[in-house]
């Protein structure tokens, strides 16, 4: 028996209704290489029908009032936080970052659930002074229709809740495709939205191994009026195309290559702990990762030192395990790609000072890795790792770390550590990424905006920003008054 047994749910969810499917498709423990689950696997009709599902249940729930969708929110809500345990459990089986790390994720997405069943009752419109007499000019707040979530592995409950949620809140009806190799966090989630009491057609759920027909047909399928993606930049590219053809509306929040800058004058062991917190969380797989770290060359020594004995601190290991940071790889395509990064840079003249490989305790785990005297003609300066290699960079002064800091085509986070006020000011209005921490690695609230800038996409999320996305804004003019 385990722990999340009572969550497990193994078919697609249309019309509160678990179907399954001709076809079902494995999903695997990557800690362990243990089968979860074989989960039913949605198709091209499935869509169509979630679709129809969505499209039906909007007549009644875009019109319910905000403070009925509130009171479900918050029920919902409710029931995540009190199987936290069970949720994180199977959120570390089928993503195998550790289980207090699972637990945080679990309680972080439940955060989103809260803030937007608030948020809801105050999406006002406005009135607004007419330019001339006998004309009244305001604007109201209307749900877009059925909205498609698409959302990554890297947090299987999280990046739900906060495309859900404000969906929801607002209104809208969504059929959300999760990640092929996390569907079960997905469905556990909906199974605790359905005995909140969301009504059936609101929220419909495709697990599917066909990632690319399924996005094809939520992407040029009229009914579907906004798509929310989180995932590659090469994927988001694709998925932009493929709604051209219907004009949809889309948020995308996409990859991202997040420098971390430590000049001369910051606290050193802020620093350290802060870079660390960044890199290592989820294994070093989230889009918010210090992917390149400047150091400048006074503190260099001194910063390095230290960073060094924190790494050489992390324990890697089975999430499920206590006292572990680093779980496994999400699978074997993830530490290919770390190997390979690691290999070209190495060539080009890379120094590995700590760790460099796979780890004893199975095929997926990667050592907690740092390496020196790294450039921008290493492909690691241009491509996310989503691993746990730490690439560090020198540099002389503040002009040129923001140049170099700039120079990606990626603009979602950057980090900078300094004590100089005005500094940080100046160097955070020059960067261009759409988050900054300053003295701080963990930049990530539900009251907060997330999302990037270039090709790390558009839209925001968290915050009342982030139920603006399903919102349009429609004006009325009333003449002769
Ligand atoms: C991500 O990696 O896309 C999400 C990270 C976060 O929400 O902090």
């Amino acid at each position: 028996m385990k722990p999340y047994d009572q969550l497990l749910r193994d078919c697609i969810l249309i019309n509160n209704y678990w179907a399954s499917a001709d076809r079902r498709f494995p999903v695997m423990n990557p800690a362990t290489g243990d089968l979860i689950a074989e989960v039913a696997d949605a198709d091209t009709n499935h869509v169509v029908e979630a679709i129809g599902a969505a499209a039906v249940a909007f007549e009644t729930w875009g019109k319910t009032t905000a403070r009925s969708r509130s009171l479900i929110l918050k029920k919902w809500y409710q029931l995540v936080m009190q199987h936290t345990d069970a949720l994180a459990s199977l959120l570390t089986a089928e993503q195998g970052k550790p289980f207090t790390e699972a637990k945080g994720e679990v309680i972080y997405g439940a955060s989103f659930i809260e803030w937007y069943a608030e948020e809801c009752r105050r999406t006002y419109g406005e009135t607004i002074p007419a330019p001339v007499a006998g004309k009244r000019l305001l604007t109201i707040k209307q749900p877009v229709g059925v909205v498609a979530a698409i959302t990554p592995w890297n947090f299987p409950v999280a990046m739900i809740t906060r495309k859900i949620a404000p969906a929801l809140a607002a209104g809208c009806t969504v059929v959300l495709k999760p990640a092929e190799d996390t569907p079960l966090s997905a469905l556990a989630l909906a199974s605790l939205a359905i005995e909140a009491g969301i009504p059936p057609g609101v929220l419909n759920v495709l697990p599917t191994s066909d990632a690319a027909s399924i996005g094809k047909v939520l992407c040029t399928h009229p009914v579907v009026k906004k798509i929310s993606f989180t995932g590659s930049t090469e994927v988001g590219k694709i998925l932009m195309e493929q709604c051209a053809s219907t004009v949809k509306r889309l948020s995308l929040e996409l990859g991202g290559n997040a420098p971390v800058i430590v000049f001369d004058d910051a606290d050193i062991m802020v620093a350290v702990k802060g870079t660390l917190a960044s890199k290592y969380r989820n294994a070093g797989q989230t889009c918010v990762c210090a992917n390149r770290i400047f150091v400048q060359q006074k503190i260099y020594p001194d910063f390095i030192s230290r960073y060094r004995e924190a790494v050489a601190e992390l324990n890697v290991g089975n999430g499920a395990t206590e006292n572990v940071q680093i779980g496994p790889l999400i699978n074997e395509a993830g530490i290919n790609k770390v190997r390979r990064l690691l290999f070209d840079a190495t060539e080009k003249g890379a120094e590995v000072i700590t760790g460099g490989g796979t780890h004893p305790a199975g095929g997926l785990f990667f050592e907690p890795t740092i390496i020196t005297n790294c450039n921008d003609s290493m492909l690691l300066s241009r491509e996310e790792i989503f691993g746990p290699v730490s690439a560090i960079y020198v540099f002389n002064d503040e002009h040129e770390v923001v140049r170099l800091a700039n120079k990606t085509e990626y603009g979602l986070a950057a980090y900078i550590f300094t004590q100089d006020i005005n500094r940080a000011w100046r160097v955070a209005e020059q960067l261009e990424h759409g988050m900054i921490g300053i003295n701080e690695g963990i930049i990530s609230h539900a009251e907060a905006p997330f999302g990037g800038m270039k090709e790390s996409g558009f839209g925001k999320e968290g915050g009342y920003y982030g139920i603006e996305e399903y919102l349009e804004t429609k004006y009325l003019c009333i003449g002769g008054v």
